[in-house]
């Protein structure tokens, strides 16, 4: 666990009730309304298209007060310095940052008053477990060949996804607690360890809804076996027999994604009008189609990160997590990010007009972070 100060509980008086979700709800609905109902003399040009440009601003007007209020409400000033908050003062004020391990900082969150958690923990392959040490991670991939026999992430260790489990087990109980009733929970995972992840969510009580799938450019990590075969009294025999076959690797073309679901308070509808969360907007395309669990992006190029300031080494691309957020949020919610990395779910939060939340153990990310998010404000 990292070295920062407690962080009063949601028990503690610096921490404010948690805001009606219903009225902010009405609040969005009632700024439509008042467009749609407005007479005609008050809406420019009178044109039924217009009345309905008109009404969407007006919802997004009231869904970005909302949003600002949700987090000045749900996120109070209880972070000292030393613990490195970092709020962007800009012209997006919603978006914060706070430095430390989430497992202490989920305190500073309420119950229920988040909408929805995209989050890429740390894969708990060697060197990103809970040791996540990004300079380390830096070093041996600038020294690929220096780490022991085997190229990174391709030692077996039935011990990584028992520790993976139970990590997550912690993690997915906290964002349990604070998303709203019927709030999804998008969570990335190497596809080695996917399984755990996904029972780990779902035993803290959410739903499995489906599994995603981030389609990107893999390594070949496949092995020839020469170094084992070389120098054997039988190698000629060996290789005839082998053939040509290497170590089971194929490319990692995929990357899953756990879309879980918490229980809804009552139907799907009841659940939308007490909540406004829980449906998918299904008018959403990366490709043209009706929206598809496995989702093509690319992946950010080096050039594109160093444009931006940016050396961490798993970086997501922005578009996708755009596309995530446009399919199971609403403008004026808040996204939560408990393992903010260089901070694209922050980044696609500003762009898509919601609210965001992230947490990040590495001061050094939390730079790169901040200087993103002023970037995109
Ligand atoms: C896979 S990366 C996230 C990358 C991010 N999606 C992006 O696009 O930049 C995971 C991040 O979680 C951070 N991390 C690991 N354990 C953590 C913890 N217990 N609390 C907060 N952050 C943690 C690591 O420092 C790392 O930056």
């Amino acid at each position: 666990m990292s070295q920062v100060t407690p962080i009063p509980t949601p028990a503690n008086d610096n921490i404010k009730p948690e805001p009606a979700c219903v009225d902010e709800h009405d609040e969005i609905v009632a700024a439509v309304q008042a467009v749609m109902a407005a007479p005609k003399r008050k809406v420019a040009k009178q044109a039924p298209w217009k009345r309905r440009l008109e009404a969407r601003r007006a919802a997004r007007r009231a869904a970005r007060k909302v949003a600002r209020r949700t987090i000045r409400e749900t996120v109070p000033a209880v972070v000292a310095p030393a613990q490195c908050i970092t709020i962007p003062k800009s012209a997006n004020d919603n978006a914060k940052v706070l430095c430390g391990d989430c497992r202490d900082l989920f305190a500073a969150i309420p119950d229920q008053s988040i909408e929805i958690v995209i989050t890429d923990p740390p894969y708990f392959l060697q060197g990103m477990g809970e040791d996540w040490d990004n300079a380390e991670l830096q070093r041996r991939s600038r020294n690929p060949a220096k780490i022991g026999s085997l190229p990174p992430n391709t030692r077996f260790d039935p011990k990584q996804g028992r520790d993976f489990q139970a990590f997550m087990s912690e993690v997915s109980e906290q964002v349990f607690r604070v998303l709203k009733p019927g709030g999804f929970y998008v969570s990335f995972s190497q596809a080695r360890l996917y399984h755990r992840m996904a029972v780990a969510v779902e035993d803290v009580g959410f739903e499995v809804r489906e599994m995603l799938g981030w389609v990107r450019p893999g390594l070949p990590r496949a092995m020839k076996l020469d170094h084992f075969i070389d120098g054997r009294d039988d190698a000629d025999a060996i290789r005839a027999s082998i053939g040509g076959r290497k170590t089971p690797m194929i490319n990692q073309t995929l990357e899953p994604m756990v879309l879980a679901q918490k229980p809804r308070d009552g139907t799907f509808v009841d659940n939308w009008m007490r909540h406004g969360v829980g449906l998918v907007d299904t008018s959403q395309t990366l490709d043209g189609g009706f929206p598809k669990t496995l989702m093509s992006v690319d992946k950010p190029t080096k050039a594109a990160k160093d444009a931006d300031g940016n050396d961490h080494l798993t970086v997501k691309p922005v578009a996708l997590i755009e596309h995530l957020l446009r399919l199971f949020s609403k403008p004026g919610d808040t996204l939560l990010d408990p393992f903010a990395g260089s901070g694209s779910h922050g980044v696609a939060a500003i762009n898509t007009g919601r609210g965001y939340i992230g947490f990040e153990r590495d001061p050094h990310n939390v730079e790169i972070i901040e200087g993103r998010l002023r970037r995109a404000a």
